[in-house]
């Protein structure tokens, strides 16, 4: 006997609708035959029986949706008792048939007048787009890579297209992020070849006056940072959107003022992304602790630094600093560093780190913060570390306009409410980014700044957030898309796992970095690949090629018999996958 179930067919997959049954209750069966046909938003497909027997009970009729893994029909011996089976099946799927259909995101329905009741939002004309007593079709608030590509894109798509920014545009990412720090890890990297060129044979160089030079790093970051920011200007201007420099300020859903001057507007989008979060109040009794921006900028180095925080920004951070020859320590509150990167992945990274020379303290609540020394409490002990110098880097909080919620913008736990339009409560105003609170990443906020105003500009769509990469700049450097193993098991149960281990890469060995691991989990049934984990040279830049192989759910089987270059090091994401398929050549 089997109860069968809407089978997921895809990493995205959630539910399914069934189209046909090709069986009635009462037919007889055979393993192989096709026994119904499914649709999902991605494809349409013809299922087999699994096993010989009778159709004794179809659960669910055609043109029904139901949720992933919920039964559909029971299939049984011709004389054998399924009553309690079909009971069973039933029970279980009147329980979960409500529960399995929950809003994209949870409170977002109740919070949402602008969804009708067929769920369809109000767009395009129904926002007010291209009607004359509007200035603008679009008014965004914030320049970081959300709101800039949000202006940019609503621009192509014909809408009269307003930005306000009142620092510079390109925002954290670009001024005080991921730009200015990939330069500095630039720099470090120059050195670094400096330290390394008598190991590769180049003679000449002294490696041990080799030094970083801060005013000659800083001035290169600027320029780079300077060239970017020029760019977006440039981009702005090119596609007629209309800048204001200032703080812009929400009046209702269709004002906004600036400089004291009022705009009328059919749609808002607010992008006004993240700040330092600081430690609890009293913890820091010290006038100066470092935070990423104040480092970043930094002329001259500490000789030693404390950094609260493993996280992505400490570790960067430590990285660097570690490098450049400053003695780091770094004190973590969890039990691990990198809290959201695969576990085994976050290990080896840990072991790394300290081969390398920074001293990591897990389990370790900072409780003060005086001007010469960080006290933190590990095992029911306090512990002190004398420094002069301390980097706080525990996280970011989104930046939401104070005036949001009296305007009836929901907001919960500090961020703004979103569904996976980017709608906020209040009809036609948007939220984007950082400031939404879901992974503060900057090609998330602009691949959401594109669907936000392809919605406000009629034309739907909607945020997938199954694969958002993300990027750990060290050497070797991580990067994951999708679920950790923990995740997947948790989330699964029975996951297969492929890894290769760089050692064995022929491309990192030729540039001297052999150190780090690819890592594949697939779904045990259908080889769906579920999440893919690099700690390797370039992992930064190969992480691509498991974007787009999750975004069309492709299977590990494709993956490892897509043929990929040699020498490089992209081969250990085929030879990952081939070891989930136990077939892996040299591994
Ligand atoms: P985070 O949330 O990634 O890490 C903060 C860490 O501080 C956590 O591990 C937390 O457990 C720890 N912590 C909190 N309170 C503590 C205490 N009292 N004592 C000791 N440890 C404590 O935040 P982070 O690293 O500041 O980054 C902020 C945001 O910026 C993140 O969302 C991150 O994804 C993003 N970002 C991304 C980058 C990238 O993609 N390469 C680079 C830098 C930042």
């Amino acid at each position: 006997m089997e109860i069968v179930v809407m089978p997921k067919l895809g990493f995205n997959m959630d539910e399914g609708k069934l189209v046909a049954w090709y069986k009635a209750e009462g037919d007889p069966v055979k393993k192989g035959e096709p026994l119904f046909s499914i649709e999902t938003d991605k494809t349409a497909i013809d299922v087999e029986a699994t096993q010989d027997g009778v159709v004794r009970k179809l659960l669910i009729g055609e043109g029904d949706v139901v949720a992933v893994t919920l039964p559909i029909a029971v299939v049984g011996g011709a004389e054998e008792d399924v009553a309690g089976a079909i009971a069973e099946a039933e029970a279980k799927l009147a329980s979960l048939k409500q529960s399995d259909f929950p809003a994209a995101s949870p409170g977002i329905a109740t919070a949402l007048p602008n969804a009708n009741a067929a769920g369809i939002p109000q767009q395009g004309l129904d926002l007010g787009v291209g009607n004359p007593d509007y200035e603008f079709d679009v008014f965004v608030v914030g320049g970081g890579p959300g709101g800039y590509v949000a202006a940019i894109r609503g621009a192509q798509l014909g809408l009269r297209v307003a930005l306000a920014e009142k620092d510079r545009v390109g925002g954290v990412c670009l001024n005080r992020g991921c730009i200015p720090t990939k330069t500095l890890l630039r720099s470090l990297e120059a050195l670094d070849a400096v330290k390394d060129a008598a190991e590769f044979g180049v003679a000449g160089l002294d490696a041990k006056k080799a030094a970083l030079d801060m005013k000659k790093v800083q001035a290169r970051k600027k320029a780079v940072v300077d060239g970017l920011v020029g760019g977006v200007e440039g981009l702005l201007k090119k596609n007629k959107v209309t800048v204001f420099k200032g703080e812009a300020v929400l009046k209702d859903g269709h004002t906004v003022a600036v400089g004291g001057q009022d705009y009328q507007t059919a749609t808002v989008v607010l992008a006004t992304g993240s700040e330092v979060k600081g430690l609890p109040d009293g913890v820091i009794q010290s006038k100066k602790v470092w935070t990423s921006d104040t480092l970043l900028s930094a002329e001259k180095l500490p000789k030693e630094i404390v950094i609260i925080g493993g996280g992505v920004i400490g570790v960067e951070f430590a990285y660097f600093l570690n490098g450049a020859g400053v003695k780091v320590t770094v004190v973590e509150f969890l039990d691990r560093i990198l809290p959201p990167v695969d576990a085994e992945i976050a290990k080896r990274v840990r072991r790394d780190l300290e081969k390398a020379g920074i001293a990591i303290h897990t389990d370790a609540k900072v409780t003060k913060v005086t001007d010469a020394a960080v006290e933190f409490e590990k095992g029911g002990k306090t512990e002190v570390l004398k420094t002069k110098d301390v980097l706080v880097a525990v996280g970011r909080a989104p930046v939401v306009p104070p005036e949001a919620e009296a305007l009836g913008i929901a907001v919960e736990r500090g961020a703004i409410v979103t569904d996976e339009r980017l709608r906020t409560s209040v009809p036609g105003v948007y939220a984007i980014g950082d400031c939404n609170g879901k992974t503060m990443l900057a090609h998330k906020a602009s691949a959401e700044g594109i669907v936000a105003v392809e919605n406000i500009a009629g034309q739907g769509g909607v945020m997938d957030y199954a694969a958002i990469p993300s990027a750990i700049y060290i050497r070797p450097e991580v990067a994951s898309v999708g679920l950790s193993e923990e995740d997947a098991k948790a989330r699964y149960g029975a996951v297969k796992v492929g890894k290769f281990l760089m050692l064995a890469n022929g491309k990192s060995k030729v540039e001297g970095d052999g150190r780090g691991v690819v890592k594949i989990v697939a779904d045990a049934q259908y080889g769906e690949i579920l999440g893919v984990h690099l700690y390797c040279l370039h992992a930064t830049d190969m992480i691509a090629e498991a974007v787009t192989a999750m975004r069309a759910e492709a299977t590990v089987e494709e993956l490892a018999r897509a043929i990929h270059p040699h020498p490089t090091v992209s081969e250990a994401v085929m030879e990952a996958a081939d070891a989930v398929l136990g077939s892996a050549i040299h591994c």
